[in-house]
């Protein structure tokens, strides 16, 4: 059915519960397919807990997420872990402990040199013996070092433990980090999380998984291996003054992208062209959300810097006020994509001056645009945005 179409008979079905008096009648998405948005815990409750946690992910099932979010390295003996990058310098206590203090290195990431502790160069036995910390300095530092590192399969069984004890499917939405740097270290993620999914018999479009990934070859050969739904996911540095996504490597393109001087940047795939292309293989996109929606600073009184709109003295998300909606939402429904929006945080400095401090008005004004999902931080803020 095309958008114009599903938009009319959305119309309509409002039209005629409102007419009914229906209590129902208020809540209408303007998603893909007309359902309720998804929340999926990004890094579990991230917010909350040490990211990639059993505890975090069981924090955001609690707080009710629809999906739980693991990113996955490789361990030395090829196990798959949930970890947001190879490094875990900043995520487990590795620095802190004496008999791995020679497995200090630096290694280049997408074309980036980087030094510490990398998953690679450790088992699963020996990952086992750290313990997890939160990554952000702003966050509660109270549970660091009480944790273990998950993997994949803990995840997988976390999630179907607790779909049985609370009445409702949980989805796991694994990300395969970096697939070419592993491919580069022989320990490719592809055929190992085919094999980890297949062992459930997760196999089917309407499994209880969503695979994604910033790179785009990695997504190709899943297509031909699994029908459970794949996302391609879209990058960028950053945002400039006027609200515009800024480019630049590693951040400008998929690392596959970059490696083959392929000349398709993560903008050029958000075009309507480009949209097309993602079809071929995948079912959704998940941009980071200044793509969907950015805000500006000002400059009224021309001194060539960011005014302070909230006067504390920082320049940040606070001081930048909503431009208006792109069109990629539209855009993507059009070409048959679901859209998953990331990543959404409470913390007030990170929420533009629309919001007025509050993170709930961001997640409704996302709802709006009709995003089919959301990657959040905070999943139980994200859910009494959408529910109540
Ligand atoms: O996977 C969605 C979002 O998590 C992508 O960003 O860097 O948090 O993995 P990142
Ligand atoms: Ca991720």
């Amino acid at each position: 059915m095309n958008v114009t179409i599903r938009n009319l008979l959305l119309g309509a079905t409002a039209l005629a519960l409102a007419a009914c008096g229906s209590d129902d009648d208020v809540k209408r998405f303007l998603t893909l397919d007309g359902s309720k948005p998804l929340v999926i815990g990004h890094r579990g409750a991230s917010g909350y807990l040490p990211e990639h946690t059993l505890e975090s992910y069981k924090r955001a099932i609690e707080m009710g997420a629809d999906f739980i979010e693991p990113d996955l390295v490789a361990t030395k003996d090829g196990e798959l872990i949930a970890r947001h990058e190879p490094n875990i310098t900043n995520t487990t206590d590795v620095a802190n402990r004496a008999e791995f203090a020679n497995r200090r290195t630096t290694k280049m990431v997408d074309g980036v040199s980087e030094t510490g502790w990398f998953a690679s160069d450790f088992t699963l036995a020996e990952i086992k013996t750290l313990r997890a910390k939160q990554a952000f300095a702003e966050r509660n530092q109270s549970f660091n070092g009480l944790y273990t590192i998950p993997t994949l399969r803990e995840v997988i069984d976390l999630a179907r433990s607790e779909s049985t004890r609370v009445g409702r499917t949980i989805g796991v939405y694994p990300e395969t980090k970096h697939p070419t740097y592993h491919v580069g270290l022989n320990l490719a993620l592809e055929d190992r999380l085919l094999a980890v999914l297949a062992s459930y018999g997760y196999t089917a479009k309407a499994s209880p998984i969503i695979i994604q990934s910033f790179e785009v070859s990695n997504l190709k050969y899943l297509r031909t291996k699994t029908q459970v739904r794949i996302v391609q996911l879209i990058d960028a540095d950053d945002v400039d003054k006027d609200g515009k996504i800024v480019l630049a490597a590693p951040y400008d393109k998929p690392y596959d992208f970059a490696v083959a001087n392929d000349p398709r940047t993560f903008v050029t795939m958000v075009t309507p062209a480009g949209l097309a292309e993602i079809k071929q293989y995948a079912d959704g996109i998940g941009p980071w959300t200044p793509y969907l929606l950015a805000g500006k600073f000002t400059d009224a009184n021309g001194d060539g810097k960011p005014d302070d709109l909230n006067g504390d003295g920082a320049i940040d998300e606070r001081d930048r006020t909503l431009i208006a909606p792109t069109n990629v939402v539209k855009d993507a429904h059009a070409a048959g994509l679901f859209v998953h929006a990331y990543t959404f945080r409470n913390e007030p400095r990170r929420l533009a001056s629309d919001y007025k401090g509050d993170p709930k008005a961001e997640y409704k004004r996302f709802f709006d645009l009709g995003v089919d999902g959301l990657f959040s931080d905070f999943p139980d803020t994200a859910i009494e945005a959408r529910d109540k």
